[in-house]
């Protein structure tokens, strides 16, 4: 099986953007580890970033093949950016390719601003892990990685 590992806008600056809330690890070195921690489960990783809507609709849309065939990935782990506070079209792509997707964010969105308290794709996820920095993507990934071994 392979895991996707999606990062929206922004998430290219990690390592410089506003270290107090989101460390000083870069998207690069995160992507590693997510491929590393794949690996030592056994599944495949595709890692993916876009600062457009549009490319990351396209991107989750390769998890469903032709005719209901199998897609690029079977899960998706998605930091969605501030698009999880708005985006109704990421919503609905993750809906549609129908894949068990866990939404993760790096600082504790509801520590902050009242706009980061919703998240409108949350509710298309198995679940969401917030504020614990990127060890969050690698739990994401176990959980992921036991649910797609359950259903075998
Ligand atoms: C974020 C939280 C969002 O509110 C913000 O817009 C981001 C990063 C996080 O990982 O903590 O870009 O998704």
């Amino acid at each position: 099986g392979t895991i996707a590992i999606v990062n929206g806008p922004n998430l290219d600056l990690l390592g410089v953007r506003e270290p107090a809330h989101y460390g000083r690890q870069t998207l690069q070195s995160i992507e590693e580890a997510c491929i590393e921690k794949c690996r030592q489960l056994g599944f495949d990783c595709i890692t993916f970033q876009s600062n457009s809507e549009g490319d990351l609709i396209d991107f989750i849309h390769r998890g469903l093949g032709p005719d209901g065939a199998p897609g690029e990935f079977d899960a998706i782990v998605i930091n969605p950016g501030a698009y999880t506070h708005y985006s109704y079209a990421i919503r609905d792509a993750l809906a549609a390719v129908s894949l068990p997707a866990v939404e993760v964010h790096i600082s504790n969105v509801h520590r902050r601003e009242e706009f980061r308290h919703q998240s409108v794709t949350a509710a298309v996820c198995v679940g969401q892990i917030v504020g614990l920095g990127s060890m969050g993507y690698l739990l994401a990934i176990e959980a992921l990685a036991q649910r797609l071994k359950e259903g075998e």
